[in-house]
């Protein structure tokens, strides 16, 4: 979509994020303070925009080495499949580069495959998860 604006670290509302969170993983709005949460524990973020509204984020996820973590990447319902989310994710590989990291991570369903495996350029790689 061409009237889309990629932020690296851009200000958000925790409200927006919390809206867009809900929205994407089918949850009750929560109340988290993410603006917090990032600016502590993340390289970064992107925040999608279309003209002021936030339409897409995304947390990178950070070991203080060179390894970067994709997580919480969501596109507002409505705007999904109009190619926002691909290059959002292509501006963390800037970003996560450009701050000599040397691997970016992500896991995801298996539903997920085309977009990250295919749109956005990730080697498939066996991943572990426990859930605590
Ligand atoms: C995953 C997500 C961020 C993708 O965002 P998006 O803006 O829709 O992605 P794009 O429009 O850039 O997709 C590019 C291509 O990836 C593939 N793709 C995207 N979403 C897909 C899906 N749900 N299933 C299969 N392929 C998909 C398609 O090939 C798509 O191209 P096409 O629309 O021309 O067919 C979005 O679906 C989302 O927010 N989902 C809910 C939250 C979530 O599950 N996040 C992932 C956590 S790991």
């Amino acid at each position: 979509m061409h009237d889309i604006t990629y932020l690296w670290r851009d200000a958000f509302d925790n409200d927006a994020v919390n809206r867009l969170h809900a929205e994407a993983f089918s949850h009750a709005l929560l109340l988290d303070d993410w603006w917090a949460q990032v600016n502590r524990h993340s390289l970064g973020w992107v925040c999608a925009r279309r003209h002021e509204a936030l339409v897409g984020f995304v947390n990178v996820a950070w070991d203080g080495g060179v390894h970067a973590f994709i997580l919480d990447a969501m596109v507002a319902k409505a705007h999904r499949r109009t190619g926002v989310g691909a290059p959002m994710i292509e501006r963390c590989a800037v970003e996560a580069r450009q701050a000599r990291c040397e691997w970016l991570h992500v896991d995801f369903e298996e539903h997920l495959a085309p977009f990250y495996l295919v749109s956005c350029g990730f080697s498939a790689a066996p991943a572990g998860l426990i859930r605590l």
